[in-house]
């Protein structure tokens, strides 16, 4: 690259193309180092933008071998960028663009196009790869179908749609489904499948395929039983069915993201299929079953029905992920998941939010779009179509679908027409609804409570919404409240009830009541806000006891935990008998389903402490947190001490090891008294429950306890001695050591394993599972001698030239540098000025690291 400022792409700039593509044939001739690429593209003026034009089309490393149009051949020079044929060269109607190139898939380091992992060829074109593939619209309002013929010396041979033929050494597929490029997806090599069929609601036959590499073939079975529920799920619940005759899941190890949902052919980072209970943690079957369903849900939100161009990605990655969440919520607990969902928002969203990288759910621009695949347009973008369904109403919204499906299939759409759908089936006016989508930023929301002493109670609600980076007004946005009242006895007397607050500050009142309530706020976790809200210790308890809102039953422990926590940390106070006998009950009541226990007696983590402090205008010392939280988590030891051999036994699960869920929470709850117990037994318990696992949920479960209290050396080298074939568990083999390691030592020990021969750093996975948990372990990432900034900033510099977007995705760990004192700021900004000043810094990590300077 050059040192010219990159482009910067406005919403407001949108233009149909010029051009519709009518059809398009592909044929692949596959070689490591020359695959040739022709491409028949059917083209003709759109009628939408009248008058003769240039035909551009995007291309990036691109050897052009020929061009002919209509048979005839041209002339052309391809740019750095793609190709323009002049409008005068073109025919008036329609005509066939015939282009053949060559591309080298072996050295794409990036992973993006085509490129090889481990000598299979696989491709990935979202958002804009297509164009490193061939000449082509590389946007996704251009659909067309496609055929492809695929020549190589490869067992088997896969793209998108129908196969039509093949022989030896060759295969044709055919998708009748418009599809935009980034849609595209190519797979050869030496796979194996892991088979089966489903049935549509219409009685349509798919053939299901999870292609893997031999030997893998045996971990498989739980990624398609994930794939046949969300099959049946999404006819069950949106009335969705599948419309090819095969569905293929192909399992990759080098790739940038978690997965792809290509039409009919969903291309895996392989850690997100493969799965046996001696190598998959209970965490790690969650993920596979979300995923899948996630990509298989694409297939309506996001396919059929696409973005009008990126600044639209929310349209589908929000609600896809609105849909897989429901999903697991349906397979799984509602509540359970509810909590962990908002503990993800909370950690990754509200973090963005609140610093440098804060935009809005839809951005209106953008210097590279693959920056913006963030937890914003995700779990945010989930988030307001939550508040759209509470406003509305289950049965408004599911007519709003309906209707969004009706109208739209087949469509490139926008938010616009999104929110169109809600308007005309509920007559609502959206139009201030809308700034969820626009104004970038956290809510924070304060409540002030009022008890006339004679049944009158009002809750008065404020609504701060402060300046984010190019946004510096807000106006005012509509917030769902779901509120419920409890007596002081616990009873509930008044029951969920949405309050919607349109205006800054807002009062509600509740009339004939017998006593003074005390109020659950925000049930459910109703608006992603930040609730500013003073409650006395015994109410946060009262609630913790007895609020009939799972997710406000959990939040009350929470706050109360951190309370305990920040005076812990700013007035070096104890934590109090209040949380500890509270979380008592909660560990030791039966009554509780064991995965809700296990996640309320999960500590506040250290970031998000950190970013509570911040935001109550201190400045964080990670240090202090580290010390505190590890003695918070003693004290709960001591207080729990008694009890806990018992539960631990108590939760053994006898038989075999099944992933399910309810499984799956008595492991979560026997782990979380495991590590209690270790730090008041040694880690004596943790030992041998890591000797005796049979499945890598305990076996990883217990070799962390006791790395978390600094033993289990031993440990950790049999556990290599076991795993050092197997890649994915080997990547946990990495990440722990870097996670549960004391600040002092987390840079060394970083570094140290940078130096291992398994550390093979060109693999997304694995640089994520080292470099991604020096970041992750706030203390010694955030130590106070620079070091973790440091070994941050040489590996993202060593990465950037090879594998931009992984590089410029794990930059964000600088995001929250604004928290801290002025020398960790001075260090942060300091590592952010040297990458920025790397020669040939790529687009990707050099708009990351300039928005986070703030320039
Ligand atoms: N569209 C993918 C998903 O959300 C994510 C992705 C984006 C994958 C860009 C690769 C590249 O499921
Ligand atoms: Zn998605």
């Amino acid at each position: 690259m050059t040192n010219e400022t990159p482009p910067t792409i406005y919403l407001a700039d949108y233009q149909p193309w010029t051009h519709v593509v009518q059809s398009v044939h592909l044929a692949f001739r596959l070689s490591p180092t020359a695959t040739r690429v022709t491409a028949q593209l059917h083209l003709a003026p759109n009628p939408n933008r009248p008058g003769r034009h240039d035909l551009r089309l995007d291309g990036e490393n691109l050897v052009l071998i020929r061009a002919a149009i209509n048979g005839h051949q041209v002339k052309a020079t391809p740019d750095a960028t793609g190709l323009t044929l002049p409008a005068a060269s073109l025919p008036a109607g329609p005509f066939l663009l015939e282009t053949e190139v060559q591309i080298a898939p072996e050295g794409n380091t990036a992973l993006e196009g085509l490129y090889m992992s481990r000598g299979m060829y696989c491709t990935q074109c979202e958002a804009e790869g297509f164009r490193k593939i061939t000449f082509y619209p590389d946007r996704p309002d251009v659909m067309a179908p496609f055929k492809v013929r695929i020549e190589g010396d490869y067992p088997v041979l896969l793209s998108n749609g129908n196969p039509v033929a093949q022989g030896p050494g060759w295969a044709e597929w055919d998708d009748p489904w418009p599809k935009p490029a980034y849609l595209f997806a190519v797979v050869a090599g030496n796979l194996v499948a892991h088979s089966g069929s489903f049935t549509t609601m219409s009685g349509r036959h798919v053939a299901l395929n999870v292609w893997v590499r031999p030997g893998d073939e045996n971990r498989c079975a739980y990624a398609l039983d994930s794939l046949i529920r969300s099959m049946r799920w999404d006819e069950t619940t949106y009335g969705r069915e599948y419309d090819l005759d095969v569905f293929n899941i192909v399992a990759v190890d080098d790739f940038n993201m978690g997965a792809m949902e290509n039409k009919g052919l969903n291309i895996f980072n392989a850690r997100y299929v493969l799965a046996s209970p001696e190598t998959a943690t209970d965490d790690d079957f969650g993920r596979i079953e979300a995923i899948i369903a996630h990509e298989y849900f694409h297939n309506w939100t996001g396919n059929r029905i696409t973005c009008r161009d990126w600044f639209q990605l929310c349209l589908k990655e929000g609600l896809t992920v609105f849909r897989d969440q429901q999903f697991t919520g349906d397979m799984r607990s509602p509540a359970v998941k509810r909590i962990e969902d908002v503990l993800t928002l909370r950690a990754r969203q509200f973090r963005e939010d609140g610093g440098p990288l804060a935009h809005a759910v839809r951005p209106d621009s953008f210097i590279e779009i693959n920056n913006f695949y963030t937890a914003t347009v995700y779990e945010k973008g989930a988030e307001v179509i939550g508040m759209l369904k509470r406003l509305v109403g289950d049965a408004a919204y599911d007519r709003a679908l309906t209707l969004y499906f009706d109208r739209h299939d087949g469509d490139a759409a926008t938010i616009e027409d999104w929110l169109a759908v809600f308007e005309e089936t509920t007559g609502r006016d959206l139009s201030q609804f809308k700034r969820w989508y626009t104004q970038a930023g956290t809510p924070r929301v304060t409540v002030d409570e009022h008890w006339d002493g004679a049944g009158r109670f009002t809750l008065t609600f404020k609504q701060h919404n402060f300046a984010t980076p190019g946004q510096p007004h807000k106006d005012p946005k509509v917030l769902p409240l779901a509120v419920g009242l409890l007596n002081p006895n616990g009873d509930e007397v008044v029951p969920t009830t949405l309050l919607e607050m349109t205006q800054n500050k807002q009062s509600f009142t509740f009339d004939g009541l017998a006593t003074k309530p005390v109020a659950s706020i925000l049930r459910g976790f109703s608006a992603p806000v930040v609730l500013d809200r003073s409650v006395s210790p015994e109410d946060r308890a009262l609630l913790l006891a007895h609020d009939t809102d799972p997710f406000n039953k959990w939040e009350a422990g929470r706050a109360l935990a951190k309370e305990v926590l920040a005076r812990m940390v700013t007035d070096r106070a104890q934590p109090g008998p209040d949380w500890l006998d509270a979380l008592a009950r909660v560990a030791f009541d039966e009554s509780l389903d064991p995965a809700f226990r296990a996640l309320a007696l999960r500590l506040p983590g250290e970031d998000d402490m950190a970013q509570t402090l911040h935001m109550a205008g201190h400045v964080p010392d990670p240090a202090v947190i580290h010390t505190a939280r590890r003695q918070m988590a003693q004290a709960l030891a001591g207080r729990l001490a008694q009890g806990l051999p018992g539960l631990i036994v108590s939760l053994a699960e006898p038989g075999p090891f099944t992933p399910d869920a309810v499984a799956a929470g008595r492991r979560a709850l026997r782990l979380a008294a495991l590590s209690l117990l270790s730090r008041v037994d040694d880690g004596a318990r943790a030992a041998t429950v890591f000797a005796q696992a049979d499945n890598m949920t305990e076996e990883v479960g217990a070799l962390t306890c006791l790395l978390d209290i600094g033993r289990g050396q031993a440990e950790l080298a049999s556990f290599h001695a076991r795993w050092s074939d197997d890649r994915t568990v080997m990547d946990k083999w990495f990440a722990l050591q870097i996670i549960t390691s004391a600040p002092d030592d987390t840079a060394r020990i970083t570094d140290t394993l940078t130096r291992h021969p398994d550390f093979d750093w060109k693999t997304p996975n694995r640089f994520r599972s080292v470099i991604g948990a020096l970041s992750g372990n706030h203390a010694g990432f955030h130590h106070a001698s620079g070091d973790g900034y440091r070994l941050l900033a040489d590996w993202l510099i060593r990465l950037d030239p090879l594998n931009p977007q992984t590089a410029a995705r794990m930059s964000t760990a600088f995001e929250v540098w604004g928290r801290y004192d002025a020398d960790r700021q001075a260090m942060i900004r300091g590592e952010l000025q040297r990458i920025l000043s790397t020669p040939g810094l790529s687009r990707d990590l050099g708009e990351m690291a300039s928005r986070m300077r703030g320039d």
